[in-house]
Protein backbone atom coordinates (compact mmCIF):
# COMPACT_ATOMS: atom_id res chain seq x y z
CA UNK A 1 0.00 0.00 0.00
CA UNK A 2 2.78 2.56 0.62
CA UNK A 3 4.44 2.01 -2.83
CA UNK A 4 1.14 3.18 -4.10
CA UNK A 5 0.77 6.20 -2.06
CA UNK A 6 4.08 7.30 -2.71
CA UNK A 7 3.05 6.67 -6.19
CA UNK A 8 -0.06 8.95 -5.99
CA UNK A 9 1.99 11.82 -4.21
CA UNK A 10 5.16 11.28 -7.21
CA UNK A 11 2.29 11.39 -9.41
CA UNK A 12 0.59 14.86 -8.39
CA UNK A 13 3.75 16.66 -7.45
CA UNK A 14 4.90 15.72 -11.37
CA UNK A 15 1.57 16.09 -13.03
CA UNK A 16 2.70 19.68 -13.90
CA UNK A 17 6.22 18.97 -15.54
CA UNK A 18 4.84 17.53 -18.39
CA UNK A 19 2.74 20.15 -19.41
CA UNK A 20 2.51 22.11 -22.86
CA UNK A 21 5.02 20.05 -24.50
CA UNK A 22 4.49 18.01 -27.69
CA UNK A 23 5.22 14.39 -28.42
CA UNK A 24 7.20 13.36 -31.48
CA UNK A 25 6.40 9.70 -31.93
CA UNK A 26 8.93 8.60 -34.25
CA UNK A 27 11.51 9.72 -31.37
CA UNK A 28 9.52 7.64 -29.28
CA UNK A 29 9.59 4.83 -31.54
CA UNK A 30 13.47 4.83 -31.80
CA UNK A 31 13.76 5.41 -27.25
CA UNK A 32 11.19 2.32 -27.23
CA UNK A 33 13.23 0.28 -29.62
CA UNK A 34 16.99 1.06 -28.03
CA UNK A 35 15.93 0.86 -24.20
CA UNK A 36 12.75 -1.24 -23.76
CA UNK A 37 12.25 -3.76 -26.13
CA UNK A 38 14.94 -6.08 -24.34
CA UNK A 39 11.96 -6.60 -21.51
CA UNK A 40 9.02 -5.50 -23.15
CA UNK A 41 9.25 -7.20 -26.81
CA UNK A 42 9.06 -5.78 -29.99
CA UNK A 43 5.58 -5.29 -29.88
CA UNK A 44 5.12 -4.52 -26.15
CA UNK A 45 3.70 -7.67 -25.79
CA UNK A 46 6.77 -9.24 -22.79
CA UNK A 47 10.06 -10.54 -24.37
CA UNK A 48 10.90 -13.98 -23.42
CA UNK A 49 14.12 -12.33 -21.08
CA UNK A 50 11.14 -9.86 -19.55
CA UNK A 51 8.59 -12.80 -18.78
CA UNK A 52 11.83 -14.45 -16.44
CA UNK A 53 12.56 -11.35 -14.28
CA UNK A 54 12.23 -11.87 -10.85
CA UNK A 55 10.30 -10.54 -8.37
CA UNK A 56 7.68 -10.17 -11.38
CA UNK A 57 8.21 -10.47 -14.82
CA UNK A 58 7.93 -7.52 -17.30
CA UNK A 59 4.21 -5.61 -18.26
CA UNK A 60 2.37 -5.94 -21.05
CA UNK A 61 2.19 -2.53 -22.66
CA UNK A 62 -0.19 -3.12 -25.45
CA UNK A 63 -3.10 -2.39 -22.85
CA UNK A 64 -1.83 1.01 -21.58
CA UNK A 65 -4.23 2.97 -23.67
CA UNK A 66 -6.86 0.91 -22.24
CA UNK A 67 -6.02 1.53 -18.49
CA UNK A 68 -3.06 3.76 -17.77
CA UNK A 69 -4.24 7.81 -17.88
CA UNK A 70 -1.17 9.72 -20.07
CA UNK A 71 0.18 11.21 -17.15
CA UNK A 72 0.56 8.31 -14.84
CA UNK A 73 2.33 6.57 -17.72
CA UNK A 74 4.77 9.44 -18.05
CA UNK A 75 5.45 9.20 -14.25
CA UNK A 76 6.07 5.73 -14.00
CA UNK A 77 8.47 5.58 -17.20
CA UNK A 78 10.11 8.86 -15.33
CA UNK A 79 10.32 6.82 -11.63
CA UNK A 80 9.85 3.48 -12.49
CA UNK A 81 8.09 0.89 -10.25
CA UNK A 82 9.44 0.59 -6.50
CA UNK A 83 11.21 -2.49 -5.55
CA UNK A 84 11.52 -3.81 -9.21
CA UNK A 85 13.44 -4.12 -12.56
CA UNK A 86 11.43 -1.19 -14.23
CA UNK A 87 14.03 1.12 -12.75
CA UNK A 88 13.19 5.20 -13.31
CA UNK A 89 14.42 6.34 -16.65
CA UNK A 90 14.90 9.86 -15.41
CA UNK A 91 18.66 9.99 -15.64
CA UNK A 92 18.89 8.23 -18.79
CA UNK A 93 16.01 10.15 -20.74
CA UNK A 94 14.84 13.67 -20.87
CA UNK A 95 11.34 14.56 -19.63
CA UNK A 96 11.33 15.40 -24.09
CA UNK A 97 12.08 11.69 -24.90
CA UNK A 98 9.77 10.53 -21.82
CA UNK A 99 6.74 11.96 -23.29
CA UNK A 100 8.45 11.30 -26.75
CA UNK A 101 8.18 7.48 -25.66
CA UNK A 102 4.73 7.79 -23.53
CA UNK A 103 3.47 8.56 -26.80
CA UNK A 104 4.79 5.89 -28.97
CA UNK A 105 3.26 3.02 -26.09
CA UNK A 106 0.12 4.60 -26.33
CA UNK A 107 -0.15 3.67 -30.01
CA UNK A 108 0.73 -0.12 -29.09
CA UNK A 109 -2.73 -2.00 -29.14
CA UNK A 110 -4.35 -5.03 -27.99
CA UNK A 111 -7.80 -5.39 -28.46
CA UNK A 112 -10.20 -6.91 -25.77
CA UNK A 113 -11.78 -10.08 -25.63
CA UNK A 114 -15.10 -9.59 -23.44
CA UNK A 115 -15.94 -13.20 -23.76
CA UNK A 116 -12.65 -14.44 -22.42
CA UNK A 117 -13.22 -11.38 -20.07
CA UNK A 118 -16.35 -13.53 -19.26
CA UNK A 119 -15.06 -16.82 -18.30
CA UNK A 120 -12.25 -15.13 -16.43
CA UNK A 121 -14.77 -13.19 -14.45
CA UNK A 122 -16.50 -16.58 -13.56
CA UNK A 123 -13.55 -18.23 -12.98
CA UNK A 124 -11.75 -15.48 -10.54
CA UNK A 125 -13.91 -13.19 -9.02
CA UNK A 126 -17.70 -14.85 -8.78
CA UNK A 127 -16.88 -15.98 -5.32
CA UNK A 128 -17.15 -12.24 -4.25
CA UNK A 129 -19.38 -10.36 -6.87
CA UNK A 130 -22.04 -13.33 -8.62
CA UNK A 131 -25.60 -12.25 -7.85
CA UNK A 132 -26.47 -15.15 -5.48
CA UNK A 133 -23.06 -16.02 -4.69
CA UNK A 134 -22.33 -15.99 -0.16
CA UNK A 135 -19.25 -14.33 -0.03
CA UNK A 136 -21.26 -11.74 -2.13
CA UNK A 137 -23.16 -11.12 1.05
CA UNK A 138 -20.33 -11.82 3.32
CA UNK A 139 -17.98 -9.10 2.39
CA UNK A 140 -20.67 -6.88 0.80
CA UNK A 141 -19.46 -7.18 -2.47
CA UNK A 142 -21.00 -4.62 -5.42
CA UNK A 143 -23.29 -5.57 -8.51
CA UNK A 144 -20.68 -4.48 -10.83
CA UNK A 145 -23.17 -3.85 -13.61
CA UNK A 146 -24.20 -0.80 -11.71
CA UNK A 147 -20.75 0.50 -11.15
CA UNK A 148 -20.60 3.84 -12.18
CA UNK A 149 -16.62 3.32 -13.07
CA UNK A 150 -15.59 4.10 -16.85
CA UNK A 151 -12.33 1.70 -17.21
CA UNK A 152 -9.92 3.47 -16.09
CA UNK A 153 -11.21 3.94 -13.00
CA UNK A 154 -12.34 0.55 -13.25
CA UNK A 155 -9.11 -0.87 -13.81
CA UNK A 156 -7.68 0.91 -11.16
CA UNK A 157 -9.81 -0.34 -8.55
CA UNK A 158 -9.23 -4.14 -10.01
CA UNK A 159 -5.37 -2.86 -10.22
CA UNK A 160 -4.50 -1.93 -6.63
CA UNK A 161 -7.60 -3.01 -5.03
CA UNK A 162 -9.80 -0.86 -2.63
CA UNK A 163 -7.59 -0.29 0.73
CA UNK A 164 -9.53 -1.10 3.93
CA UNK A 165 -12.12 -3.70 1.94
CA UNK A 166 -11.86 -7.32 0.88
CA UNK A 167 -11.18 -5.67 -3.07
CA UNK A 168 -7.75 -6.84 -2.78
CA UNK A 169 -4.85 -5.59 -5.59
CA UNK A 170 -4.85 -7.92 -8.35
CA UNK A 171 -1.89 -6.24 -10.52
CA UNK A 172 0.55 -9.27 -8.96
CA UNK A 173 -1.71 -12.12 -10.00
CA UNK A 174 -2.94 -11.38 -13.61
CA UNK A 175 -1.34 -10.08 -16.72
CA UNK A 176 -2.54 -7.14 -18.66
CA UNK A 177 -4.19 -8.78 -20.81
CA UNK A 178 -5.99 -10.90 -18.67
CA UNK A 179 -7.30 -7.47 -17.00
CA UNK A 180 -8.15 -5.63 -20.26
CA UNK A 181 -10.58 -8.41 -21.01
CA UNK A 182 -12.46 -8.47 -17.57
CA UNK A 183 -12.45 -4.46 -18.02
CA UNK A 184 -14.12 -4.72 -21.26
CA UNK A 185 -16.41 -7.30 -20.02
CA UNK A 186 -17.56 -5.58 -17.26
CA UNK A 187 -18.17 -2.11 -19.01
CA UNK A 188 -19.99 -3.99 -21.73
CA UNK A 189 -22.65 -5.70 -18.64
CA UNK A 190 -23.24 -1.90 -17.50
CA UNK A 191 -26.85 -1.42 -16.86
C1 LIG B 1 15.14 -4.55 -17.39
C2 LIG B 1 13.81 -4.75 -17.89
C3 LIG B 1 12.95 -3.56 -18.27
C4 LIG B 1 13.25 -2.51 -19.12
C5 LIG B 1 14.53 -2.31 -19.91
C6 LIG B 1 12.06 -1.68 -19.17
N1 LIG B 1 11.09 -2.19 -18.35
FE1 LIG B 1 9.22 -1.42 -18.06
N2 LIG B 1 8.80 -2.90 -16.72
C7 LIG B 1 9.68 -3.92 -16.36
C8 LIG B 1 9.06 -4.71 -15.32
C9 LIG B 1 9.67 -5.93 -14.64
C10 LIG B 1 7.78 -4.14 -15.07
C11 LIG B 1 6.72 -4.64 -14.09
C12 LIG B 1 6.81 -3.92 -12.77
C13 LIG B 1 5.72 -4.42 -11.84
O1 LIG B 1 5.85 -5.53 -11.35
O2 LIG B 1 4.74 -3.68 -11.65
C14 LIG B 1 7.67 -3.00 -15.97
C15 LIG B 1 6.57 -2.15 -16.02
C16 LIG B 1 6.41 -1.10 -16.89
C17 LIG B 1 5.24 -0.28 -16.98
C18 LIG B 1 3.98 -0.41 -16.13
C19 LIG B 1 3.01 -1.31 -16.83
C20 LIG B 1 1.83 -1.71 -16.01
O3 LIG B 1 0.88 -2.23 -16.60
O4 LIG B 1 1.81 -1.52 -14.77
C21 LIG B 1 5.47 0.63 -17.99
C22 LIG B 1 4.51 1.69 -18.49
C23 LIG B 1 6.79 0.37 -18.50
N3 LIG B 1 7.34 -0.70 -17.81
C24 LIG B 1 7.38 1.07 -19.54
C25 LIG B 1 8.70 0.92 -19.95
C26 LIG B 1 9.36 1.75 -20.93
C27 LIG B 1 8.68 2.87 -21.71
C28 LIG B 1 10.65 1.32 -21.03
C29 LIG B 1 11.78 1.89 -21.87
C30 LIG B 1 12.09 3.29 -21.66
C31 LIG B 1 10.79 0.19 -20.11
N4 LIG B 1 9.59 -0.01 -19.48
C32 LIG B 1 11.94 -0.53 -19.94
C33 LIG B 1 10.93 -4.14 -16.88
C34 LIG B 1 11.60 -3.33 -17.78
C1 LIG C 1 -12.73 -11.46 -1.67
C2 LIG C 1 -13.86 -10.94 -2.37
C3 LIG C 1 -13.64 -10.25 -3.72
C4 LIG C 1 -13.06 -10.79 -4.84
C5 LIG C 1 -12.45 -12.16 -5.04
C6 LIG C 1 -13.17 -9.78 -5.87
N1 LIG C 1 -13.77 -8.65 -5.37
FE1 LIG C 1 -14.16 -6.92 -6.38
N2 LIG C 1 -14.92 -6.08 -4.70
C7 LIG C 1 -15.08 -6.72 -3.49
C8 LIG C 1 -15.67 -5.80 -2.53
C9 LIG C 1 -16.01 -6.10 -1.08
C10 LIG C 1 -15.83 -4.56 -3.22
C11 LIG C 1 -16.40 -3.25 -2.64
C12 LIG C 1 -15.26 -2.40 -2.10
C13 LIG C 1 -15.79 -1.14 -1.49
O1 LIG C 1 -16.42 -1.23 -0.44
O2 LIG C 1 -15.57 -0.07 -2.09
C14 LIG C 1 -15.37 -4.79 -4.57
C15 LIG C 1 -15.35 -3.81 -5.55
C16 LIG C 1 -15.02 -4.03 -6.87
C17 LIG C 1 -15.09 -3.03 -7.93
C18 LIG C 1 -15.50 -1.58 -7.76
C19 LIG C 1 -16.96 -1.41 -8.12
C20 LIG C 1 -17.46 0.00 -7.93
O3 LIG C 1 -18.39 0.38 -8.66
O4 LIG C 1 -16.95 0.71 -7.04
C21 LIG C 1 -14.68 -3.64 -9.08
C22 LIG C 1 -14.61 -3.03 -10.47
C23 LIG C 1 -14.36 -5.02 -8.75
N3 LIG C 1 -14.56 -5.23 -7.41
C24 LIG C 1 -13.92 -5.96 -9.67
C25 LIG C 1 -13.45 -7.23 -9.33
C26 LIG C 1 -12.86 -8.15 -10.26
C27 LIG C 1 -12.67 -7.89 -11.75
C28 LIG C 1 -12.52 -9.26 -9.56
C29 LIG C 1 -11.84 -10.52 -10.06
C30 LIG C 1 -10.55 -10.34 -10.72
C31 LIG C 1 -12.90 -9.04 -8.18
N4 LIG C 1 -13.46 -7.80 -8.08
C32 LIG C 1 -12.71 -9.94 -7.17
C33 LIG C 1 -14.76 -8.04 -3.21
C34 LIG C 1 -14.09 -8.91 -4.06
Amino acid sequence: MKKYFLFVLAFSLLFGTFNGARADEKNGERIFKKYCVKCHGEDGSVSEYGRNIKPRPARDLRTNRLFIAPAELRVIIKYGVYGREMKGWENMLTNDEIIDVAQYVRTLKYTPDASAGAQFFKAKCFGCHAPEGAAKKVFRAPDLDMSPLGAIEMARVVRFGRHGTMMGPKVELFSNPELANVIEYLQSIKK
